[in-house]
């Protein structure tokens, strides 16, 4: 019991949805630490933090009044009580959350967020799937079940463009091309996922469709 699931991937591998359905399905908790970078960055841009200023924006992470949902069908981010879980994921966030991402000072803040968030929703709900970049190895090493969700870049953009432009024609593909490209490039020094970490297990899910991809984690879980 208190059973802790690590899973990481990257942008368009499916690892949110995922994540949170098997959640949903295990009847555990659930830590979306994307939404956490997400949420500094929207807060500097309400308060009007210099993103370049490393020191103001570590100091922001220390600050936020941050509340992260736990509950995997109910997906909630709140800042001072104000539900922010929508303007998180807005292309004016999207645009520049690596650039807190990739500051050094603001990551061991974050992380430790993590590790007391991972602990307190496993103790409440008897467990919790937490998933981001760095939770299978930085966050919580330990964990019991440590998954990587990894896609081809062409499965990943295939997915992200339908969930930006509600379709996956040729042109919705190609202007999430650019975007999903380039971030995996800011991120590359957050993670690169070319290879799971030792005892981290791969699960590719270009060929799986979503119920298999969640069953895929599931059977990682159970076995
Ligand atoms: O949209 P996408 O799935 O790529 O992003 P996300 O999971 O919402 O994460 C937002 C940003 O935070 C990305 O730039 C990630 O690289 C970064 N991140 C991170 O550095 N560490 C984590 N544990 C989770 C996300």
């Amino acid at each position: 019991e208190h059973l802790v699931i690590a899973v990481d991937g990257p942008s368009g591998s499916g690892k949110s949805s995922v994540s949170r359905a098997a959640a949903h399905a295990l009847g555990v908790g659930y830590l979306d630490t994307g939404a956490m970078y997400r949420a500094v960055t929207w807060w500097c841009l309400e308060e009007g933090v210099d993103l370049e200023d490393r020191d103001a924006v570590a100091q922001a992470a220390r600050d936020i009044p941050l509340e992260m949902g736990t509950d995997p069908s109910t997906p909630s981010v709140r800042v001072s009580g104000r539900e922010i879980e929508e303007d998180i994921r807005t292309t004016r966030v999207s645009e520049v959350v690596s650039k807190v991402a990739t500051n050094t000072s603001v990551r061991p803040v974050l992380q430790q967020l993590q590790r007391d968030l991972i602990a307190e929703i496993a103790g409440r709900t008897g467990g919790v799937v937490a998933e981001g970049r760095d939770i299978t190895t930085v966050v919580a090493p330990d964990a019991d079940v440590r998954v990587l969700l990894t896609a081809s870049v062409e499965a990943r953009l295939r997915r992200r463009s339908k969930e930006l432009h509600g379709a996956d024609h040729d042109d919705a593909v190609e202007a999430t091309r650019d975007q999903i490209v380039r971030r995996d490039a800011d991120d590359s020094t957050v993670s690169e996922f070319t290879e799971a970490a030792e005892g981290v297990t791969l699960v590719d899910t270009s060929d799986l469709d979503f119920e298999q991809s969640v069953q895929a984690l599931l059977d990682v879980v159970r076995r």
